[in-house]
């Protein structure tokens, strides 16, 4: 069957007027339909860029994008920009951790809904919107007065929340959350979740969970892609990749994070830095920081390689089946 989305050897680099910085290198991945994918990575490792330079929605007279990223066909790295736009929102729909800065200050919230709205449905009566509306605020836990407010009367919680809404609006194929609830309180969080996979249940909606929370993707999510300096180290399904994490970066990563099982365990954080992505490494990216660093390693970049479980992982140490 053909996945939703197919991204193939995707890389996107900035470019500046002094350096050049290569955000994302030669990612491929695959998402399924109905399926949720966890995106994590240390802050600065391109998760973001990944998702934006994807979606098109980086300044394009300021960055290189190489590969392709077929969604349901069509490739999002070529097409015009008509067709992007007819498919923002309707067909793929993002939120990012301060989506709210985008409201316009002098409109109520309810009217600039009705205004997105008509966008793609132009013909929508105001009654639809507004229980399409109602019925998605009661989901993100908030009052119906809302529709009524004016952005500078709530609170970054509820605007963030408001751009929860608006993304859910046309049952978007594709969800992409960046960082999108970690502002929330835990309670509102866990329970825009819960909505979130029961409606991909029922609508079939598929989800890239872009965030720094593993408990997120432990609860949220049925796969997870591990992304360091700008490459895809590990991929496979939640319940493999965070029982036995096999790329030391992706062992660093969880060890740096609070038990998921409550189990009170020392936290680590990785020592040493991100490599400089103006000149990446020729080996593989993770070799400076990583305990188990061979000579082949300094030398020799890894290739995501097929393990007997599915999942893909690329580590000179590790084996597997070479991939593609
Ligand atoms: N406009 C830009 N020009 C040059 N480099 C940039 C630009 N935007 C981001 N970068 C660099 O690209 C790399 C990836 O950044 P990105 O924002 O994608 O990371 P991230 O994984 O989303 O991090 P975070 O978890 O902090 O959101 C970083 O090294 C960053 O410094
Ligand atoms: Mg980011």
């Amino acid at each position: 069957m053909e996945h939703l989305l197919d991204v193939r050897d995707l890389s996107i680099t900035y470019l500046n007027k002094s350096r050049n910085v290569q955000a994302v290198r030669h990612a491929s991945f695959t998402i399924d339909r109905g399926d949720s994918l966890g995106l994590v990575g240390e802050s600065g490792s391109g998760k973001s860029t990944l998702a934006m330079g994807m979606l098109r929605i980086l300044p394009e007279n300021s960055i290189e994008m190489t590969g392709s990223a077929l969604f349901m066909g069509k490739d999002l790295i070529s097409i015009s920009h008509e067709e992007m736009n007819r498919l923002r929102w309707k067909e793929i729909a993002v939120v990012f951790q301060k989506a709210m800065n985008a409201l316009s200050p002098v409109h109520r919230i309810g009217t600039q809904i009705e205004d997105i709205y008509r966008v793609h449905e132009p013909r929508a009566t105001k009654a639809e919107i507004h229980d399409r509306t109602m019925e998605l605020l009661r989901m993100v836990n908030m009052p119906e007065r809302v529709y009524r407010l004016y952005p500078h009367e709530m609170s970054g919680g509820m605007l963030q929340r408001v751009a929860i809404v608006i993304s859910l609006l046309h049952s978007p194929k594709l969800l992409v959350f960046d960082e999108a609830t970690t502002a929330l309180d835990v309670v509102t969080q866990g329970q825009i979740l819960e909505e979130v996979v029961a409606m991909e249940k029922t609508i079939e909606m598929t989800r890239i969970m872009i965030t720094h929370d593993m408990s997120v993707v432990a609860s949220s999510c049925r796969k997870v892609a591990v992304m360091y300096a700008g490459e895809l180290v590990e991929i496979g399904m939640v319940r493999d990749v965070l029982k036995q994490p096999l790329h030391p970066y992706t062992q660093g990563l969880m060890s740096s994070f609070p038990s998921l099982k409550g189990e009170k365990k020392q936290l680590r954080a990785i020592p040493g830095f991100l490599p400089d992505l103006s000149d990446p490494p020729a080996g593989c990216a993770f070799a400076s920081r990583c305990p188990h660093c061979t000579q082949q390693c300094l030398s020799q970049k890894p290739v995501l390689r097929e393990m007997p479980d599915g999942r893909r992982v690329a580590c000179h140490l590790v084996g597997g089946q070479k991939h593609e």
